[in-house]
């Protein structure tokens, strides 16, 4: 949800820049921008739409542009004002000689446009960053000093931000700060890298520094000064960044997508990797710091998150209250933050979420939080906000996901959720030890099952083709299986724009089966276990009303044959550990469907990966 980066030091700036926006196109991809001093002067340069439309402009002026040793640019999704040009960052002052990067929402924009405009500032856009250009304009003509005018704005501005601020005359310097949003600072050799996230800047260097809130650092080409919002000096913590640049490579397949679908056989053997190593040795979660009294005085857990997250999340409550005997509810973390909620130090709240950046999660963890809950965090990113924050994580191991729709790190918060089920189970002995045992031999031989559907595409290809035209999709599931329904679904919505719905089988005759026909597909996930006849019975329901019936399912029933149209089949699974199979040719259906019809699918219209505002 936009993406800022920054460059000081004696290379030329513009081509790391444009390099650490390219790697940070997930987060948006409305209009992108850099800002440069170039003899003095600081010049902006800026394009709606894909970021290739301001790489056509750079390059026209290359040789001018790679001048500079110093810049800033930035990634935009929509927020505040249209995704056009003069709305794109960097956004700059009156005189031209402030450039401002902002990933946020300030909050009380309108009243301090109001001021401003009062005080003489001419407002050339609709966004509420340029605000804060005018704002570091003005404390700078009291102060003279770049560190001191951000401070002073920042402790104006309502909100949540990620800045990073030049001025024309202090040509040698980058101020940074943050609040609420993410940002770190790469350390060169004689040069700083400043950005919204890792793969910005992984290519250049893995020794990294992470601003916490209201922290302010100033760059020069040989210098990192780093205070508080009162102006004492902080302490460097440098960490060396545990990512490899190669996860940002596509690896010789057509999408991001596709690879990272491609990559959960190994995604499930990393997450298992050290926590499960024998079926008849305990679970370790190391970071999981709740202890055996713990357990036993929970009453409830609730878990938080959104997308994605929030359907891995609803695998994660059937598999703890069937393991475990808690009561889990789970609620998207945006409902969750704009009412009274019952939670106190005897319930545990989970929050779920890839990138550990999700505004609205993070807002539901705090607030648990405060209410005196223990913060579990499941994440892929565990230098991440919520992962700072937490009480105990579960690091789920994906590696960096590029695409926008995620697809291996829903995998791993799954398989996540059966290793925190397991480990509480066998803390507080609430579950057989032959089920406990078993699930473990399930998950250990999980990879070669996933693999064998990575082998086997051609039936969800033809499928794909088949299915392509449709205007809306419906997908049935019951019990374990409805997350996954609710799952596919919004793969199919996100990449192909097919309007796809998930729906409880049980609950199609209440109301949406008005809505079949013969242009309806109706794909029925039938797994083998106690839900299958009733899902079976649900689908011939459907099928005498015309629908066009499509099953995924591990089961070889002939009768299956008459009833559907097309079947994917799965390799046999336990029912309880089903959900991990059977989202893999729900993936690959709708990646196989947005292919065909020519979609962006590792940038889907409107979307973007971190949605950092709430
Ligand atoms: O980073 P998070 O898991 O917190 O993100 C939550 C959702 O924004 C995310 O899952 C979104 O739904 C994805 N586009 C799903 O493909």
């Amino acid at each position: 949800m936009c993406g800022i980066v920054g460059y000081i030091g004696s290379k030329s700036a513009v081509d790391i820049l444009l390099d650490g926006l390219t790697n940070l196109e997930y987060r948006g991809y409305d209009s992108a921008g850099v800002a440069v001093n170039i003899d003095g002067q600081v010049e902006l340069y800026k394009a709606e739409g894909k970021l290739q439309n301001l790489k056509d402009i750079v390059e026209a002026k290359k040789a001018h542009i790679e001048k500079s040793t110093i810049g800033i640019g930035h990634i935009r999704w929509a927020t505040h004002g249209a995704p056009t040009t003069v709305n794109a960052h960097p956004h700059s002052c009156n005189c031209g000689k402030v450039a401002v990067v902002h990933n946020g929402i300030i909050e009380n924009y309108k009243e301090l446009r109001e001021r401003l405009e009062k005080q003489g500032c001419v407002f050339r856009s609709q966004t509420d960053t340029e605000t804060v250009a005018h704002l570091v304009a003005s404390k700078y003509a009291q102060t003279k000093d770049l560190t001191e005018a951000v401070r002073l704005a920042t402790q104006e501005i309502e909100g949540a931000y990620a800045l990073c601020v030049i001025h024309q005359d202090v040509k040698d310097t980058i101020v940074a700060t943050r609040r609420n949003a993410p940002l770190l600072v790469g350390i060169g050799e004689n040069e700083y890298y400043i950005a919204s996230d890792v793969p910005a800047i992984i290519q250049y260097t893995k020794k990294a520094m992470y601003l916490d809130d209201n922290q302010i650092v100033t760059l020069t080409p040989t210098s990192m000064k780093y205070i508080d919002e009162n102006k004492n000096p902080l302490e460097p913590k440098v960490e060396i960044l545990p990512w490899e640049p190669v996860a940002l490579s596509k690896m010789g397949y057509k999408h991001f997508m596709l690879k990272e679908i491609h990559e959960q056989p190994d995604v499930v053997r990393n997450v298992l990797s050290g926590k499960l190593r024998a079926i008849d040795e305990a679970i370790t979660l190391n970071e999981v710091t709740l202890d055996k009294d713990n357990l036993k005085n929970l009453n409830r857990i609730q878990v938080v998150a959104c997308g994605t997250s929030l359907h891995a999340a609803m695998v994660g409550k059937y598999i703890i209250e069937q393991l475990c005997g808690i009561a889990v509810d789970v609620e998207p973390a945006s409902e969750f933050i704009y009412r009274r909620t019952i939670t106190d130090k005897n319930t545990l709240v989970i929050g779920v979420s890839q990138s550990g950046e999700t505004a609205d999660t993070i807002t539901a963890v705090r607030q648990a939080k405060a209410l005196g809950s223990h913060i579990l965090i499941v994440t892929n990113r565990p230098d991440s906000t919520m992962a700072r924050e937490a009480d105990s994580l579960v690091p789920v191991n994906a590696g960096i996901e590029v695409s926008v729709a995620a697809t291996k790190s829903y995998m791993a918060q799954v398989i996540s959720f059966y290793l925190l089920a397991l480990y509480m189970a066998e803390v507080k002995e609430s579950a057989a030890k032959e089920d406990i045992q078993k699930l473990k031999h399930e998950l250990i031989i999980l990879p070669q099952k996933i693999e064998k559907v990575l082998s086997h595409k051609e039936d969800i290809q033809i499928c794909a083709r088949k299915f392509s035209g449709a205007k809306d999709f419906i997908f049935i599931a019951r019990g374990i299986n409805f997350p996954t329904a609710l799952e596919g679904a919004l793969k199919l919505k996100e990449i192909s724009y097919i309007n796809a719905t998930g729906y409880t089988a049980g609950e199609l005759k209440h109301g949406p089966i008005a809505m079949l026909d013969e242009s309806m597909p109706v794909l029925s996930i039938l797994m083998k276990g106690g839900v299958y006849e009733k899902i079976l019975s649900n689908s011939e329901e459907a099928k005498a009303r015309n629908a066009r019936m499509i099953a995924l399912t591990n089961s070889e029933d002939q009768k299956l044959k008459d009833l559907f149209e097309n079947i994917m089949y799965v390799p046999e699974i336990d029912e309880m550990l089903s959900p991990a199979l059977a989202i893999v040719p729900l993936q690959l259906l709708a990646y196989y469907i947005a292919e065909f019809l020519g979609k962006d699918v590792d940038q889907p219209r409107n979307l973007a990966k971190s949605v950092t505002v709430e």
